[in-house]
């Protein structure tokens, strides 16, 4: 029942497995890559508990032995300290050039684990065992690894691509309904940035998929995973259309900053309340109509998602503070903003001609 999404790289090129039970196949999957029948496996203490059994069961049908260090779960994690951490540690397990590293985990875990195996002996191939919603359909894919500095989020890092990305899907179960909902502000993203049809059929089907039926799980993972496939393909170090996939992130990365990065607000749920207020300024720049930002948040609000700012608990800055918060956003170039604002549902596109004054109004008027 498992899918697969080819990222076609040259000499990068990698597969995505995507459904149920492909845990317990990842021993066959990896075996390929491996010199010798052993991996390193990195996780965290939230993953660890849940399903590193299942992964080293999975690894051991194959032959395939393993060690494996549990890193505290959370953002914090993705830091110079936990950074030196792993890599010392995969020194230590003598991990060698030939050898292959997994990161199994979420998007904490992806980067920073796809990070240490990008320096480690000049360059380590890694795999991608993704176990949220947001992992699998944008973290693991994509080559984007890094850690956080004191100065802001993802501004250490490498271009590495993984050698093979393993989503089970099954492991979206142990997910809370917060978690999961958040991983899908990174779904619904696709379908507006590049894919009406997609959008349409999410309306219908994403309530389904959030209750757990894993046919609309499966088909909504692969379609998200193709776009963003396609667009790595086309641009793998964001020269141009890769900048797509910030959709709602300007909006989203100021009101992460205005709420500390805490668990006020999670990443996925900022980048739907972002694409809602994306959509709306798209609206009044009269790029698209009144009817999309409408369309985007009713489906928000069926899929009982955070919409509105008022669905932030705690004070907010006022509209001024969020777009000085925006003029540090590391997208900035040349001290011009870029947006991706969009014609329509599934017609994005990439510009820094955005009058600040727009941006402020769309703010004061959501704030009110
Ligand atoms: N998450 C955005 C990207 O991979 O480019």
């Amino acid at each position: 029942m498992s899918e697969t999404v080819h990222v076609d790289l040259g000499d990068r090129s990698y597969d995505i497995v995507i459904g149920p039970g492909v845990l317990a196949q990842s021993g066959a999957a990896i075996a390929p890559f491996l010199r010798r029948p052993h991996v390193a496996i990195v996780t965290d203490e939230n993953v660890g508990p849940l399903h590193l059994r299942s992964l080293q069961a999975g690894l051991q049908a194959a032959g395939v032995t393993s060690t494996c260090l549990t890193l505290p779960a959370g953002e914090a994690t993705k830091s110079w300290p936990h950074f030196e951490r792993t890599v010392e540690w995969l020194l230590e397990q003598k991990v060698e050039r030939n050898d292959v590293v997994i990161a199994f985990g979420g998007g904490v875990i992806g980067d920073l684990v796809g990070f240490a195996a990008a320096v480690l002996r000049r360059g380590v191939r890694f795999v991608q065992i993704p176990t949220s919603l947001l992992a699998q359909v944008d973290s693991s894919v994509g080559g984007k690894t890094g850690i956080n500095a004191p100065q802001g989020k993802n501004l250490i890092g490498a271009f590495h691509q993984p050698s093979l990305v393993l989503a089970d899907t099954d492991v979206l179960g142990t997910l809370t309904e917060r978690d999961y909902l958040a991983g899908y502000g990174e779904v619904v993203k696709y379908g507006l940035l590049g894919d009406s049809a997609f959008f349409q059929w999410l309306e219908v089907n994403a309530p389904k998929a959030a209750a757990g039926d894993m046919a609309a799980r499966i088909a909504a993972v692969k379609r998200s995973v193709q776009m963003k496939a396609d667009i790595v393909q086309r641009d793998e170090t964001e020269q141009g259309d890769r900048a797509l996939l910030n959709l709602g992130h300007t909006f989203c990365h100021a009101l992460e900053k205005a709420t500390d990065y805490s668990d006020r607000l999670l990443h996925g749920e900022g980048v739907a309340i972002g694409c809602a207020l994306a959509f709306e300024l798209s609206a009044r720049l009269g790029l698209c109509s009144q009817e999309d930002p409408s369309r985007v948040r009713a489906h928000l609000r069926d899929m009982k998602m955070k919409v509105d700012l008022s669905d932030i608990p705690g004070d907010l800055p006022d509209a001024d503070a969020l777009v000085s918060l925006m003029a540090q956003d590391k997208k900035v170039i040349d001290g011009q903003l870029r947006f991706i604002l969009a014609r329509g549902i599934g017609e994005a596109f990439v510009t820094a001609d955005v009058p600040p004054e727009a941006v402020r109004g769309v703010l004061r008027d959501a704030l009110s």
